[in-house]
């Protein structure tokens, strides 16, 4: 008996295999399943038929229908997944993964040498009890000279190359003495014991040895029965851990209108060090703060009684003591940016 329905199902495979093994690429699958399996499909066709076969035939037919759909839906997932295989390498080959190439390094930050060094001030000064205390960087004129003891047209205010803002009576602070008006206010009448750190502005010509920005730490100490003695076990202290054990600390008479009596503190240079004559400019002495004991007029500016208690300030500029730490000579490459200076510290 010739010409089975199941002969054309045979068919439709062989022809379904054939058209399948030509395809190209993923598109043109894509294309064939929709011709054997769409809705509209050659499958749905051969399917719809089995209705209209007589009732003997129909499991013949249907087992055969059956297996062809199971073949060609097989056929194609596995060419599918050839040509993406395919695909996979081609591109792979166009444009070659090196495994063994290093992996880009992620550049890793740093913190700023002025950082780096304010923090070894807070260190140290808290090991012998000093809290650290912020003030504001835009001061009142008041602040940042009054009550500092110089009043307008005081003759020691040609110390500080003010910048003045729009604003009258305001100023960006010259130096973080005003912060001990801060601090004296708020503490009084309870004993102090603070450092003053942060950033101070000044009009001058930039050079290699000013800028007009530049950090300083301010100390405060309050309380009944403060002594010189107490200021400079202090500051000997302080610059035998920053400095070295063995520096000597040389103290000489100097002015300042908010100490009295008020000094300036010098230590001595290694005399290995080959930097020594430039840095000393040949006295082998080098300034690193001013200091005294705070005047009367500006205790009680901050609320105290200066006939209960007594204390004692200082001032340093922790930029100039890297300076002398590594013996650098420009100012202005602190605030520059340039990493070939930053990356060395
Ligand atoms: N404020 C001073 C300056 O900027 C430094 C200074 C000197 C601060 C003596 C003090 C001090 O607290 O007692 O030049």
């Amino acid at each position: 008996m010739a010409d089975l329905p199941t002969d054309d199902l045979k068919t439709l495979e062989a022809e379904g295999l054939a058209e399948l093994a030509a395809c190209t690429d993923e598109a043109q699958l894509r294309a064939w399943n929709s011709k054997f399996f769409g809705d509209k499909g050659a499958m749905k066709a051969a399917q719809a038929k089995l209705g209209s076969l007589p009732k003997d035939q129909k499991p013949a037919y249907g087992q055969e229908f059956n297996r062809v759909k199971v073949a060609l839906e097989s056929a194609y997932t596995a060419a599918l997944a050839g040509k993406k295989e395919a695909a996979l390498q081609a591109s792979l080959t166009a444009n070659p993964l090196d495994v063994t190439l290093p992996g880009r390094s992620r550049p890793r930050g740093r913190l700023h040498p002025a950082t780096q060094i304010l923090r070894q001030v807070y260190a140290i000064f808290a090991d012998m009890g000093f809290q650290v205390y912020r003030t504001r960087e835009v001061e009142t004129e008041e602040r940042n000279f009054d009550l500092l003891n110089m009043p307008a047209h005081h003759p020691a205010r040609d110390m500080w190359d003010t910048f003045f803002t729009t604003t009258p009576g305001v100023v960006l602070r010259t130096h973080t003495s005003p912060g001990q008006i801060h601090v004296m206010r708020e503490t009084c009448p309870k004993p102090v014991r603070v450092i003053l750190p942060g950033m101070c502005y000044r009009n001058e010509a930039i050079s290699t040895r000013s800028e007009i920005q530049f950090h300083q730490v301010e100390g405060l100490a309050i309380g009944e029965g403060i002594t010189m003695a107490d200021l400079k076990g202090t500051i000997t202290a302080f610059a035998r851990r920053m400095f070295g054990p063995d520096r000597q600390v040389r103290i000489r008479s100097s002015y300042f209108p908010f100490t009295e009596p008020s000094i300036e503190v010098d230590i001595d240079w290694p005399k290995d060090d080959p930097n020594r004559d430039r840095l000393t400019k040949g006295t082998g002495w080098l300034e690193i703060m001013g200091a005294g004991m705070v005047h009367p007029s500006v205790l009680r500016a901050g609320g105290y009684d200066p006939d209960r208690v007594t204390g004692f300030a200082f001032g340093m500029g922790p930029q100039r003591m890297l300076m002398l730490k590594h013996a650098i000579d420009d100012i202005r490459l602190f605030w520059q940016n340039d990493l070939r200076f930053l990356r060395q510290f």
